[in-house]
């Protein structure tokens, strides 16, 4: 039992306390579908205080996946360095962040391209070429700002409608 094994626990219990229902870690994803009652929420509540650095947790909203990432300061530092005229889908990291709030990164864990959920929210996943996700279905690779690098996706990872409902609380949906 490491460190992070305990973390995800403490993680999962607190995010079930404070929010009932919907919030899990991505290894638990695979191999459930979400009830109807999940399906049906018109909004999700995420708890962001047990997140660390570096650290990401995937929520279920409307039977998708949200991937929420606590990007350290080299990760941001990275998405800012890259020239927005290269991308594929220009965005500037800033464009895909809450002012203020450049640290947590909200996407929708759904590949642009057919629809895989791609990897990277473990911290022993292949985050790809660019330290972000990476699609294993046809080899997408997403940035620190969810943003496509390279493969065959078209556009970016989408960002879902979501607010800070207090500093250390988000509300997807
Ligand atoms: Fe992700 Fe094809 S579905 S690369």
């Amino acid at each position: 039992e490491g460190p992070v094994r305990r973390d995800f626990l403490k993680l999962a219990a607190g995010s079930f306390a404070a929010v009932g229902v919907g919030v899990v870690a991505w290894p638990f994803i695979n191999s459930m579908n979400p009830s109807q009652d999940v399906l049906a929420l018109a909004s999700t509540d995420v708890e962001l205080g047990p997140i660390a650095e570096g650290q990401a947790v995937t929520v279920m909203w409307r039977g998708k996946p949200v991937f929420v990432r606590r990007r350290t300061a080299q990760e941001i530092q990275e998405a800012r360095a890259v020239p927005v005229g290269e991308l594929r889908d220009p965005a500037t990291d800033q464009s895909r962040v809450k002012q203020g709030k450049d640290q947590w990164l909200v996407v929708l864990g759904v590949c642009t391209h057919l629809g895989c959920v791609p990897l990277g929210q473990k911290p022993t996943d292949d985050r790809g070429a660019y330290g972000g996700w990476f699609c294993p279905c046809h080899g997408s690779h997403y940035d620190t700002a969810g943003r496509v690098r390279r493969g065959p996706a078209p556009t970016n990872l989408a960002i879902p409608d979501y607010t800070f409902t207090s500093d250390t609380r988000i509300r997807v949906g």
